[in-house]
């Protein structure tokens, strides 16, 4: 007899302070009912490529603890999964909305792996995956909680120093050696704005932007290990680790 499997449940813990919960920040889309059209521009643009591209570049090792900072609707939560499905992921971000996105979207990862090809529902365990709303400037984990930090197209949504304290933050939840990898918008600064969902505008990270942003809050061998061109602009793929034992750490925290 064919019993209809439910897809499992996602957690998503509120972690924001009363402050928080009253903080604005840049979401990736003002008019959410053009989600489904933008999921698919995404598709059509190549945007999807890019972050599997990220998930592939960050080379995450078995069973690491892996966070997703400003994961919005979860698509790089779900390809770091796709290759890595031992990793633990956590992903957070300041929009509960794009979250509950994220946690159908995962449901319904996580059925079709079960499923597979016989379409018998085996018993669905639960999802590596746990969603947080909180912001990237303060973290709500424990220090040294993760092997690698990962962010997506999130880094450029914040002021300069929001990004900076998120850097030192990353650092922090790191465990000695971890690392770090970021994918976003480079550009040669004249103009300092992208093609975006969002009303407001977002800013490019001049040359180097990232890299210095990392090198200053105390990370090591801060590098951009691949660009990409794309219609949405220059994308840089970043890559730093948290000093290890014995290493030593450069400046800031
Ligand atoms: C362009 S979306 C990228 C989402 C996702 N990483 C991806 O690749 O599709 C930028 C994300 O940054 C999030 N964001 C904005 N301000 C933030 C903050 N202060 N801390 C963490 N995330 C933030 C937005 O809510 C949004 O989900």
């Amino acid at each position: 007899m064919f019993r209809r499997a439910r897809p499992p449940q996602v957690p998503i813990t509120d972690a924001r302070t009363p402050e928080e919960a009253a903080r604005d920040y840049m979401p990736a889309a003002e008019r959410r009912w053009l989600n489904p059209l933008r999921l698919l521009r995404h598709r059509w643009d190549g945007i999807h490529r890019l972050r599997s591209r990220t998930a592939e570049l960050a080379g995450i090792e078995p069973g690491q603890r892996v966070l997703d900072v400003g994961c919005g609707a979860g698509e790089l939560c779900l390809q770091i999964l796709t290759q890595h499905p031992d990793a633990k992921v956590t992903g957070l971000d300041p929009d509960a909305d794009a979250l509950r996105r994220a946690a159908r979207r995962a449901g319904r990862w996580m059925l079709r792996r079960r499923l597979g090809r016989s379409g018998n529902p085996a018993p669905v365990r639960s999802l590596p995956l746990q969603l947080v709303v909180g912001f990237a400037d303060r973290l709500p984990c424990e220090p040294a909680s993760f092997d690698h930090v990962v962010s997506s197209f999130a880094v450029h949504h914040l002021p300069a120093e929001q990004q900076q304290r998120f850097a030192r933050e990353a650092l922090r939840v790191l465990s000695p050696g971890g690392r770090i990898t970021l994918a976003d918008m480079a550009g040669h600064g004249h103009s300092g704005e992208h093609h975006h969902d969002s009303d407001r505008p977002a800013k490019q990270h001049g040359d180097g932007g990232l890299v210095q942003l990392l090198t200053e809050a105390g990370f090591l061998h801060a590098a951009v290990i691949e660009e990409a061109s794309h219609r949405v602009g220059r994308i840089v793929y970043v890559q730093a680790s948290a000093p290890g034992p014995g290493e030593q750490r450069l400046a800031g925290a």
